[in-house]
């Protein structure tokens, strides 16, 4: 039983599939796990609130399925990043609230998968890097390197960056999101310092949660 922070090699790298995924990985021996993207910019105005569709995709992973604010405390309605999306809704980002949404999930779970934002270095505030709130957390990081060409230099350089952060890299999960030859995928392996959790095939349109035997996680 783990809680895991998840971040990726760039925006667009399949953290949130890949954590879909992870979410019904750590089900699969019966035990509960719940999702949380703290900070989601790009919202859709509903009536029940600003909606994400990360935090949508994973509540919807969820089980139980917590409220829709634990999961996504800090929700900004503007697509950018979330330095500008917050000074555009007039929101000052701090750390307090998604600790406190943190502990209210784990309450509800002892598995907890918290989606970053972008890659690893993507601030969360002017004065909030990523790698403080993992601190804050106390959760072991798990790398999602988005399969592509050039990946092998986005996942040395982020495992580095995290190392340095003084941060807990656990283990890294390929996420093919387009089709690349295996050869490629055994060179990201051998750069990386910590184990592979498993490698998602290129799927698109396939639900995730369909592709959680890929992963060995637990
Ligand atoms: N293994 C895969 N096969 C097919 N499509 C994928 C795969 N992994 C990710 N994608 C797609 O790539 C896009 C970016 O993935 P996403 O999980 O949203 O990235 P991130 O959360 O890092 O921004 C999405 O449209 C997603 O469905
Ligand atoms: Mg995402």
């Amino acid at each position: 039983m783990a809680s895991y922070f998840v971040t990726g090699t760039d925006t667009g790298a399949g953290k949130t599939f890949s954590s879909v995924a992870l979410l019904h990985a750590l089900r699969a021996g019966g035990a509960s796990a719940v999702g949380m993207k703290p900070v989601a910019s790009g919202c859709e105005a509903t009536a029940g609130g600003l909606r994400n569709d990360d935090a949508l995709a994973l509540q919807a992973a969820s089980d139980p399925r917590p409220d829709y604010a634990l999961v996504n405390p800090y929700a900004l309605p503007e697509p950018t990043a979330p330095q500008i999306a917050a000074e555009r809704a007039g929101v000052r980002i701090h750390l307090g609230p998604i600790v406190e949404a943190y502990r209210h999930l784990q309450g509800l779970s002892g598995q907890i998968v918290v989606e970053g934002v972008g890659g690893w270095l993507a601030p969360l505030a002017d004065d909030l890097e990523q790698s403080d709130l993992v601190r804050a957390l106390d959760l072991p990081v798990i790398l999602v390197v988005g399969l592509r060409l050039g990946c092998l230099n986005h996942a040395r350089l982020t495992a580095r960056a995290i190392q340095a952060d003084g941060c807990r890299l656990h283990g890294w999960i390929g996420s093919n999101i387009e089709p690349l030859e295996p050869r490629y995928i055994a060179l990201v392996a051998q750069a990386l310092p910590v184990p592979c959790l498993g490698v998602l095939p290129h799927a698109p349109g396939v639900p995730p949660a369909t592709l959680a035997a890929n992963l060995a996680v637990g």
